[in-house]
């Protein structure tokens, strides 16, 4: 069997383009998976900051967005949900770490407000390198980062449809929720 050659970020987005609404979970994990890149492809992107992790826009448009997710080993997400919204995330670069948890009492994440904690469970903890995809959806919830022991920063490209405006995050220690509305950066590009 021949292996895939893959296909570029652009030949992504258009496929994206041409899915018919809604997406489904599986339709946008297929397309995705076909993704082939390197870190250099990604210039522009590239933002490594000792504070945090970042995001920077590599697409913005009204049914999805694309982000690049830039990691320093050590750095990781919050623990958060993904709103109303399908998310992908292929592994361009490094080990990725995926920590998932649920809520102990089966309540949905949506029906937390701000303030109130949650009773989350920790259910698993995946670690993968690159060329993976992970796709979660809606209530969801995981933790997303780089391991502290990692060899190289890592890069991974994700895919928000339709883009997340405001999410939930889950305090680490007391599981107390916020409404979180990240930073995205803007491209530099030359
Ligand atoms: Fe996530």
């Amino acid at each position: 069997m021949q292996a895939n050659p893959g296909v570029g970020l652009a030949d992504v987005r258009d496929a994206l383009l041409a899915l018919p609404h809604p997406f489904t979970r599986a339709a946008v994990h297929d397309v995705a998976r076909d993704l082939r890149l390197n870190a250099a492809d990604l210039r522009g992107c590239l933002n490594f900051s000792p504070g945090a992790y970042t995001r920077t826009r590599w697409y913005a448009g009204d049914r999805f967005e694309i982000l690049v997710l830039c990691w320093l080993p050590g750095q990781a997400s919050p623990i958060h949900d993904h709103a109303r919204s399908i998310c992908t995330m292929s592994i361009v670069q490094g080990v990725c770490r995926t920590e998932m948890f649920e809520v102990a009492d089966g309540r949905p994440s949506e029906s937390f407000h701000h303030g109130e904690s949650a009773p989350l469970t920790a259910t698993g903890i995946e670690e993968c390198g690159a060329g993976r995809v992970i796709t979660v959806e809606g209530g969801d919830i995981h933790r997303v980062g780089c391991p502290s022991d990692a060899a190289e920063p890592l890069v991974t490209v994700h895919f928000y449809l339709p883009p997340i405006v405001e999410m939930r995050c889950y305090d680490a220690a007391t599981g107390q929720c916020r409404m979180s509305r990240p930073e995205t950066l803007s491209p530099a590009f030359a």
